[in-house]
């Protein structure tokens, strides 16, 4: 769609009212400080914070891995299924407000089978709050099973057995964690085994590590979409493979400012990568520990970088060409896209 340049105030409101689907974000990482005490208090738990406001102070991070030891204290108190419902019920009725109209929703289930929980428990409580959602709001959301990279491909083909009993409510498998020093290589077979079962791939690939990386998620583990990939900006033969072969980035602009990728927003490629014809969507990540959900990514993003109604129309046009929904519900989401933009001409 050729969009019609709208003056700059009426932008927040056209990137917070367009409909968008959401890729890339961490269930675990949507557990808000108030969810955290009141799940402690439920299960009869002790969190090592006093209160809300101390946690919140603690949400200052230099890289990935000072984020994901904070993250893993928070899942200590996820244990029955009805804290795993609760916690993706609040980031379905949060999305909706934002105007999500489908969410591809990564879990784990390494880090609760490590604390005792069942697979099945997590599974469960997930899948239950999206059918819901969908009831409740119209929205569609599905979920992508994430192997931890820090951990031995042998523990993610255990990973996998233990959630083949609920392979109908799983669209996909991911890779996350900690990426510098873990390739994508190192989970070549077992990615092989989950494309023969005929789940979706995609993996976290250029957060923190090389291009390389990325050249290796591709041909290795067989993705779909690369997770960040904000790092194939040093590769201008990565950069025209994306483009040419439209491979999805799941880009997270206030994560990447707050694991410290990018010095200041300003800086930020998302731009550039568009102007490269990648096809980029923008995702929050850990919202409850980068300061914004999906919108507040926007409405920051294309403050700082000065992005246009034209390349909002892009990356949320993006976000429905990226995802897993059925072509039925592809149009059905681009329609209400078309729609929103027509009201704001
Ligand atoms: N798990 C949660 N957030 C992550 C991120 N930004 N990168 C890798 N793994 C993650
Ligand atoms: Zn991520």
């Amino acid at each position: 769609m050729k969009v019609k340049p709208i003056p700059a105030d009426r932008l927040p409101a056209l990137l917070r009212a367009m409909p968008k689907a959401e890729l890339h974000m961490h269930i675990e990482g949507s557990l808000e400080p108030e969810l955290i005490f009141a799940l402690a208090e439920r299960n009869r738990m002790t969190f090592p914070y006093p209160d809300v406001a101390s946690l919140r102070s603690a949400y200052v991070f230099e890289n990935l891995q000072s984020f994901l030891d904070l993250y893993h204290a928070g899942t200590q108190v996820l244990r029955t299924e009805q804290d795993f419902y609760d916690m993706t019920q609040a980031y379905l009725a949060r999305a909706h407000a934002d105007n999500v109209l489908h969410a591809e929703i990564f879990f784990d289930t390494q880090t609760h089978t490590a604390h005792g929980v069942d697979a099945g428990v997590v599974i469960r409580g997930l899948h239950r709050a999206c059918a819901d959602a969908a009831t409740q709001y119209g929205m569609s959301a599905s979920l992508i099973l994430c192997f931890l990279r820090h951990l031995s491909e042998q523990e993610a083909f255990e990973c996998l057995e233990q959630a083949l009993p609920f392979r109908d409510m799983l669209v996909g498998i991911g890779l996350a964690s900690s990426e510098v020093g873990h390739p994508p290589e190192k989970f070549a077979r077992v990615f092989a085994r989950c494309r023969e079962l005929g789940f979706r791939l995609v993996a976290h690939a250029g957060e923190e590590g090389p291009p390389a990386y990325i050249w290796s998620a591709l041909d290795v583990l067989k993705v779909e979409r690369i997770d960040h990939g904000v790092q194939a900006m040093h590769d201008a033969a990565l950069m025209r493979r994306l483009a040419a072969e439209r491979i999805p980035l799941t880009v997270c602009p206030l994560s990447n400012l707050k694991l410290c990728v990018f010095p200041r927003l300003q800086d930020h490629n998302l731009g550039r990568l568009l102007d490269a014809g990648i096809l980029a969507t923008v995702n929050s990540d850990d919202p409850a520990y980068f300061g914004g959900y999906i919108n507040e990514n926007f409405t920051q993003t294309f403050a700082a970088l000065g992005l246009s109604a034209q390349q909002a129309w892009q990356l949320a046009d993006n976000s429905f060409t990226a995802s897993f929904i059925t072509p039925e519900r592809r149009r059905a989401c681009t329609d209400r896209l078309q729609e929103t933009f027509e009201r704001f001409q």
